[in-house]
Formats: structure tokens, sequence, C-alpha cells
């Protein structure tokens, strides 16, 4: 759905990869309070674990993980063009917990 094969150059996705996705919504006030609708979704943050470093060279894989912003939009295509300057600085305060902020994917841990 949100085509994570569009990771870049031809990467895939392998069975058991660990995939986190996080939805970015575009909040608006309407009468009835503040709304976060699917109809406003502005895309979504996605990042695959890649602990053997698959794709040395793609701009959008490196330091364990695949990472992309997928368009709502346009979103068979990922409009990052390398997470080193599009991800990472904001990522930096989570580097010890292996650059994810929320430590409740245990199956990631290890
Ligand atoms: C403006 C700063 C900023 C940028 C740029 C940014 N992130 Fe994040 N990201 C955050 C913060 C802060 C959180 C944790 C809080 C939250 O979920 O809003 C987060 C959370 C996430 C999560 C949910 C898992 C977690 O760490 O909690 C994913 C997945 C994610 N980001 C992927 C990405 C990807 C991929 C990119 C680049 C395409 C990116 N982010 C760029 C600040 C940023």
């Amino acid at each position: 759905m949100y085509a994570t094969a569009a990771l870049g150059n031809g990467a895939t996705l392998q069975p058991g990869d660990a995939v986190l996705v996080k939805f970015h919504a575009a909040t608006g006030k309407m009468k009835t309070g503040t709304v976060s609708h699917a109809e406003m979704l502005k895309g979504w943050f996605v990042m695959v674990k890649d602990s053997k470093g698959r794709y040395a060279g793609n701009k959008l894989w490196g330091d364990g993980w695949g990472w992309s912003w997928f368009d709502a939009a346009n979103p068979s295509k990922t409009t990052s063009a390398d997470y080193k300057t599009d991800c990472q600085p904001c990522h930096v305060p989570a580097r010890v917990s292996d650059w994810i902020y929320v430590s409740g994917y245990p199956p990631l841990r290890g």
C-alpha cells in the first residue's frame, strides 16, 4: 500500500523485514473541534530495519535502516533523496535507541 518497494533503486522488502510507518496527518480546526482525518493525510514516514547493510551506496539506506517519506498524493514513489539530510538530523537525539524515538518496538531490540 505504501510502496516500500520504491525505497530507492530497486530496493525490495524481504520476508521478516521490520517496517515502521508513521502517519503524518494535517490537523485542522473544525466546528466540531480539532480533527485529524484520513482525507487530510499528508503522507508517511517509513523506516525498514536493515541489519545487513544491504544497499550500500543507496542514499536512502544506512545506519541500520532504509529511510523514506511518501507523499499521500503520490504514494508509489518516495520523494526523499538522502536520509542523512532528510531524516537523520532530527533523529540524532534517538541515536542511542537505534534512531527511533519510541522504545515500544521490542522485536527490534537486540
Ligand atoms: C523535523 C524533524 C524530523 C524529521 C525531518 C524526520 N523526523 Fe522522524 N520523527 C521525528 C520525531 C520527533 C519523532 C518521534 C515523535 C513523533 O512520532 O512525532 C519521529 C518519529 C519517526 C518514526 C516513528 C518511529 C519513532 O522513531 O518513534 C518514523 C518511522 C520516522 N520518524 C521516520 C522518519 C523518516 C524516514 C524521515 C525522513 C524521510 C524522518 N523521520 C524525518 C522527527 C523528525
